[in-house]
């Protein structure tokens, strides 16, 4: 499919006023999605684990006004306060959809949104965040043209999510997503995510994310800038290569179950990324003591009991733990005798693999 597939044609009529309500998850990329090329588009695919009790619930409220605006009007509200700076993001996002919804800009719009986590842990809300509200911006769709394919329906919402943060392309399918076009993933594209369609061993179906709070703070390279980064990144052709061949590896280690090259693999992929951000120009370091020791205790564990648990990090200091379900209780009373010593507050969320975006 080409871009031009998901503007829609002529439109029935327009509901006056209406409340939709989604709930999507939040995601953690195996192979990184790290450089983007203009039009919110990756330079290389990426394949993520769908998270399950971590995501945000949004409801739109949405009203027809007699004169269309220019651009469409909203209010945005975060745990019931107004949020006014998610204005100039979520602004952002309707410019960019707009010619695919040419319908916005005769609605007034209410977004109410809240995260299942707490706002101020570190993890990014962005691919969860713009994943729910183009679900609800999807329902809407499907009210005004109710004779659109049923199958573009989660298709375009994923397209939707991708111009709001491209990550959450990845956040409304379940289990295992891969987002960017790969020749050998059939039905791969760079305008939206799909549904890992290769066979997985059930040990992933369940797999668990312990996610180790390191850093709460805001972020101190925000994903737009560091994306940026990599254009004209000396290694960034080897790292696109990397990803790919990656993608590639992790085909027959997930069909298998393979744990050991597995755990090589996501954590060559963690590392490969913050070795980007630290030559790239200007240079960041993102871990932080607390995340090396992290990740020396995990070695040392890993090394002294074959517990099959890995860490992958995304861009900032925060760890996420990944182990099989039968692991579980070890795994955990490890997380509390050795590493919540490195959290900030001793915080830490508990997650799993999880089935995707609800409507609510
Ligand atoms: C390190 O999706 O947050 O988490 O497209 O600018 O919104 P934007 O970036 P974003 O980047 C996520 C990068 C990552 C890796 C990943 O999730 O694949």
């Amino acid at each position: 499919m080409i871009e031009k597939d998901f503007i829609p044609g002529v439109a029935g009529t327009l509901p006056e006023t209406g409340t939709i309500r989604w709930q999507a998850p939040s995601n953690i990329a195996l192979v990184k999605y790290w450089g983007k090329r203009p039009g919110q588009l990756p330079t290389n695919p990426s394949v993520s684990f769908t998270l399950d009790t971590s995501a945000t619930r949004t409801i739109l409220k949405y009203r027809r006004i007699s004169t269309p605006s220019k651009a469409p009007e909203f209010r945005i509200y975060l745990d019931g306060v107004a949020a006014p700076h998610f204005s100039d993001k979520i602004g952002t996002f309707f410019e960019r959809i707009s010619v695919y919804q040419p319908f916005l800009s005769s609605y007034e719009f209410e977004i109410r949104t809240e995260n299942t986590f707490p706002h101020s842990s570190g993890i990014a809300s962005s691919a969860s965040g713009m994943a729910a509200l183009s679900l609800c911006l999807m329902d809407l769709e499907r009210a005004i043209y109710p004779d659109a394919k049923s199958d573009m329906y989660l298709k375009k919402a994923s397209f939707l999510a991708r111009l709001g943060s491209g990550s959450a392309a990845r956040s409304i399918a379940g289990g295992l997503v891969e987002w960017g076009e790969h020749a050998s993933v059939p039905g791969s594209s760079d305008l939206y995510g799909i549904a890992y369609p290769f066979e997985v061993h059930p040990v992933f179906r369940s797999y668990q994310d312990t996610i180790l709070l390191v850093d709460k703070g805001e972020k101190q390279v925000s994903s737009t800038v560091g994306h940026a980064l990599m254009q004209g990144h000396p290694f960034a052709h080897s790292r696109f290569d990397q990803a790919r061949q990656h993608l590639d590896e992790l085909q027959p280690v997930l069909k298998e179950g393979d744990l050991p090259a597995f755990i090589s693999l996501v954590e060559s992929e963690a590392l490969s990324l913050h070795a980007m951000m630290m030559s790239s120009n200007p240079y960041f370091i993102l871990m932080k003591p607390g995340t090396l020791e992290i990740i020396n205790r995990i070695w040392e564990y890993r090394r002294e009991t074959r517990t099959p648990v890995c860490f992958t990090l995304d861009a900032g200091a925060n760890v996420h733990l990944l182990y099989p379900a039968e692991n579980k209780e070890a795994v955990r009373a490890f997380v509390k005798e050795e590493l919540l010593v490195f959290c900030q507050d001793g915080q830490y969320l508990q997650d799993q693999v999880g089935p995707g975006a609800l409507r609510i």
